[in-house]
């Protein structure tokens, strides 16, 4: 019993220890209603992102180690004291476009290395003392679109590192609320835009800013722009766009040497009258490169009346500007340009003359050795006499020969939303530094052999939107580019009716290609990919082709691009897809299948996706997860299955399980997995469903099975060491009870057949039959049954006793020491003594024909408490019981 004891209470033990085990709270890289970027066991770039989660408070499971916490887009109205507490590692905090108005006292505290906030569009109106308390490292700081008309004149105190401040779109008024801001000894730019300034004097700045280099004023109602002292000795940018009172401001810069160093400029959209800017012109024209002059149209009436003359402006205006570098008159309605407007800026580079309405290419920027940015976009440009880099969103039709000679030195071709309709044989020959060519939509519905000839340096090709067919995608057209790395073929007419092989494939030549996207063709779709459609492609990393209504993919599809690193064919009609398709890419990194109609991820097994770090499979069909599907993905760290309509019953109790402990790999939006089946819980959240006892189960079922067990086979050799007789006896008991049941289904109906069951040992057999025979059968006319005269031959010898003892009124047991040995005759002992237990009918008359002491009777646990409760018959010493048999019948 000792060792009994200690059994018990050690597996009492270990019970207690597996519950603790349970209750062990789960570590991993899961977070309910946020998403993890990075590596949790390296958090110099681990991020928290919870944008767009309709947040009303910060969450409460933010890991300690973040390093950039992103709530931006959320409803949150009030910072607490203790949001961030804790978050020592905090370096960027993003909690823009949300309803704070307020934030606690202290609540940004402690966050020491904390370098950028992002507070812009929310409902702020005011910056209280302490609220930047401690941030000594803060360098960026967005406040923009708030309702901030105070600052209070310590708040910016403590902020000693800040570099950039962002007060856009806010509704201050006295440029000495800025003041200290404008002081702080590392600030560089300050964009003050967007507020409701009237003027700005050097006298309310005061204090020289030694490293301001940025000073964004545009859009205010500036009346006055006054500077009497030299504040801002380093200024290099100064906007002052859309600035004016009235179509009306003052330009007053005492010496022009205050600005010096100012070398952009904006001044669109300014209400300023011509002379003034002349005069504003030359206060900066020494040091000035860059210059937007924008939406004049828009601004002061003067300029309206010029803007048709702006070549003759420009000539007087920036004859001086020697030194630009930039001109913008993007936006302006210009129509023409004099021939001669830039002729005196030696050193322009970029011209931008984007978003007006000139029907030709001007003939202004002919000579200008300099040039190398010409933006033309956006005009109604319709034909070409002269070399241009930028003519996107024209009306060109075709190119008739415009790049045949010349532009050797051209290096982007932007002709994309024109109206091309073909691409002759060698139209870019002579283009032989052109890098990258953009020719996206267009009409460009044939492509000649030899299109691309010459284009020896071009890395990029862009040819999406147009009304290319796969008779176009030919190699004979696709060749000549040694060096093309991407190509985009989307949103075109591509469509194969199967998946045959095509001769000779088209991208054969393309041998350096890295990048192809052929996504969503129109029209039919492309419906199937041709077997060898890649072959070639031998240094491909990444192939986007979803939306293409494809069915199958053939396992051999990659075979030709072991290098593909990303693959993107989501959006198709796949259903299932064979692990084989994945084995000829071992590199595979990124794998992106949503929208598949995917009904499980099985494929994955055995696909050989080892290096697979990124896995978008939302929006299929998927309902369960198997555990060695993520077994077959050892590295991965991303996974999206959002939209998926998940089974949620102990199949999926492990997979919870593992979102929420495992550290390595991080769910998106674990916290919205939605039931889809059973129906009761359809709709609920797959994380809110209680699974745990599913997993509890396995584990307690062992256990207590075990358990049983252990105790069971305890109990048992107990009771068979001590108790040994009364289980022999127990045992039988029981098989009797078994034949009883059976017997009395069969034998109930008809009544009994003998009068008495006479049960022997064979050894005895000569007395039954010269004693008991005669006596009973003879004399009586009891019809007896003998074993071996009654029993039916064949049958089962226990059924023969069932039948003999229940077909009998009586049973007669004969009882002497080698009947108490006889293994048939205990049984029929117990039989019989069964039937008086459970029909409560006194059916045995016991015979001793010798003494047999009590306690040879103790085994037969039941036949001792018989012989003591009941009368017997003994038969060895005559006298009074001479005849007992009798006597005993006569009683019965
Ligand atoms: C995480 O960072 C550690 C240390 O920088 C690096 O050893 C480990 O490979 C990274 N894990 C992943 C999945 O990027
Ligand atoms: C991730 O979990 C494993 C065991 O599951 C553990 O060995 C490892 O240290 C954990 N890594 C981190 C960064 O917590
Ligand atoms: C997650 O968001 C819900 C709804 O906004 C909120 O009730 C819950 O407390 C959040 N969980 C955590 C851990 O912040
Ligand atoms: C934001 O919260 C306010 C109450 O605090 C509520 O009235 C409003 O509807 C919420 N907005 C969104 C987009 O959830
Ligand atoms: C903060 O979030 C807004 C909105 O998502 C975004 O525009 C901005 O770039 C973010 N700023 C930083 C510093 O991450
Ligand atoms: C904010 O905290 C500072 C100390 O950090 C304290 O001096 C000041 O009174 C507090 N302001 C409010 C409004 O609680
Ligand atoms: C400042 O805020 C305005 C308005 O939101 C924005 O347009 C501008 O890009 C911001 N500038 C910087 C440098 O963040
Ligand atoms: C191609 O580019 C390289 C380097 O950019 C240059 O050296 C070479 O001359 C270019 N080839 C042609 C034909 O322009
Ligand atoms: C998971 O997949 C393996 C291999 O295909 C399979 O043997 C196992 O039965 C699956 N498990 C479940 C729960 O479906």
């Amino acid at each position: 019993t000792d060792l009994a004891f200690w059994m018990i209470a050690g597996l009492f033990l270990c019970f207690l220890m597996y519950c603790w085990g349970l209750a062990d709270p789960a570590c991993g890289y899961f977070l309910k209603n946020c998403t993890i970027r990075g590596n949790l066991s390296d958090p110099s770039n681990m991020k928290v992102l919870c944008e767009k989660r309709n947040l009303e408070v910060i969450p409460k499971d933010i890991p300690r180690k973040v390093s950039v916490f992103d709530v931006a887009m959320n409803n949150i109205s009030k910072i607490g004291k203790l949001d961030f507490k804790g978050l020592s590692n905090l370096k960027i905090l993003n909690m823009s476009r949300n309803q704070i108005s307020q934030l606690d006292n202290g609540s940004l505290r402690h966050l020491e290395a904390f370098q950028e906030l992002g507070l812009a569009h929310n409902r702020l109106t005011t910056l209280s003392d302490h609220l930047f308390q401690g941030l000594v490292n803060l360098s960026l700081l967005h406040l923009d679109n708030n309702f901030i008309a105070t600052i209070s004149s310590s708040s910016f105190q403590p902020l000693s590192s800040l570099k950039t401040v962002n007060l856009t779109k806010n509704i201050l008024y006295i440029m000495k609320e800025v003041q200290p801001i404008i002081q702080l000894p590392h600030l560089q730019e300050l964009y003050i835009g967007s507020n409701r300034f009237t003027s700005f004097q050097s006298q309310e700045i005061s204090n020289t800013s030694i490293e301001l280099r940025l000073l964004d004023l545009s859009r205010n109602p500036l009346g006055i722009f006054r500077i009497t002292a030299d504040v801002l000795p380093y200024l290099e940018v100064l906007d002052i766009a859309y600035c004016g009172q009235l179509g009306h401001m003052e330009w007053d810069v005492l010496n022009r040497y205050f600005l010096s160093n100012v070398n952009r400029l904006n001044l669109s959209g300014i209400e300023i009258s011509f002379e003034r800017m002349g005069m504003v012109l030359q206060t900066v024209n020494s040091s000035l490169v860059h210059l937007r002059l924008n939406d004049l149209v828009n601004g002061s009436s003067v300029l309206r009346l010029e803007y048709n003359n702006i070549g003759n402006l420009s000539e007087e205006f920036l004859q001086s500007c020697k030194h630009m570098t930039e001109v913008d008159i993007s936006n302006t309605g210009l129509t023409q340009l004099s021939e001669f407007s830039f002729r005196s800026m030696e050193q322009i580079s970029a011209l931008k003359l984007g978003h007006n309405r000139l029907s030709h290419v001007p003939k202004a920027t002919r000579n200008l050795p300099t040039l190398k940015i010409l933006d033309l976009s956006f005009n109604i440009i319709n034909k070409l006499e002269l070399w241009i880099l930028k003519l996107g969103s024209n009306k060109i039709l075709t190119l008739n020969e415009a790049f045949m000679n010349g532009l050797h030195k051209l290096e982007t071709l932007n002709l994309a939303g024109n109206k091309l309709s073909s691409i002759r044989k060698g139209e870019f020959k002579s283009l032989t530094s052109l890098k990258n060519v953009l020719l996206f939509d267009n009409q460009i519905a044939s492509m000649e052999d030899g299109a691309f000839e010459g284009l020896v340096n071009l890395t990029e090709l862009q040819l999406d939107s147009n009304k290319i067919t796969q008779t176009d995608i030919r190699n004979t057209v696709l060749t000549g580019l040694p060096l093309l790395r991407t190509l985009d073929i989307s949103c075109n007419y591509i469509t194969y009716v199967n998946d045959d092989k095509l001769d000779p494939p088209p991208f054969s030549h393309l041998t350096s290609l890295e990048n192809l996207r052929i996504f969503s063709q129109r029209h039919k779709r492309l419906s199937h990919l041709p077997i060898n459609f890649l072959e070639g492609l031998k240094s491909l990393l990444s192939f986007q082709a979803g939306s293409l209504n494809i069915k199958d993919l053939h396992p051999n599809t990659f075979i030709h691009t072991p290098r593909l690193w990303f693959l993107d064919i989501s959006k198709n009609e796949f259903t299932a897809l064979t692990p084989k398709l994945f084995h000829p890419t071992p590199r595979l990194n990124s794998l992106y299948l949503s929208k598949a109609r995917l009904q499980s991820l099985d494929f994955l097994i055995g696909a050989n996706l080892s290096r697979v770090t990124f896995l978008q499979v939302s929006k299929n069909d998927i309902t369960v997860v198997n555990e060695t599907v993520l077994q077959s993905l050892p590295a991965l760290t991303y996974l999206d299955m959002q939209d998926n309509p998940f089974t949620c019953g102990c199949s999926d109790a492990w997979f919870v399980q593992w979102m929420e402990s495992d550290n390595q790999t991080q769910v998106v939006g674990a916290g919205e997995f939605t039931c889809n089946y059973p129906a009761d819980l359809k709709d609920t959240k797959l994380l809110d469903v209680e699974l745990q006892f599913c997993t509890v189960d396995l584990g307690l079922y062992c256990y207590i099975s075990t358990t049983c067990l252990v105790l069971l086979t305890l109990v048992a050799s107990f009771a068979y060491h001590f108790l040994k007789w009364q289980v022999i006896y127990g045992y039988y008991l029981f098989l009797a009870f078994l034949y009883d049941t059976k017997q009395r289904n069969k034998l109930t109906p008809h009544g009994c057949q003998y009068d008495a069951f006479i049960s022997y040992n064979a050894h005895d057999e000569p007395w039954v039959l010269r004693e008991l025979l005669p006596e009973l059968e003879g004399e009586q006319g009891w019809k007896l049954c003998l074993h071996h005269r009654d029993f039916q031959p064949g049958k089962p010898i226990i059924d023969n006793i069932m039948d003999g003892i229940y077909g009998s009124r009586k049973t007669i047991c004969v009882i002497s020491h080698r009947y108490l040995e006889s293994e048939w005759c205990s049984r029929e002992i117990q039989v019989a003594s069964f039937r008086l237990f459970d029909e409560q009918k006194d059916v045995l008359i016991l015979v001793f024909l010798e003494e047999i002491p009590t306690h040879q009777l103790s085994p037969y646990h039941r036949m001792r408490k018989l012989v003591k409760r009941r009368t017997y018959l003994k038969t060895k010493d005559g006298s009074a019981e001479e005849n007992p048999i009798l006597s005993g019948v006569q009683a019965l």
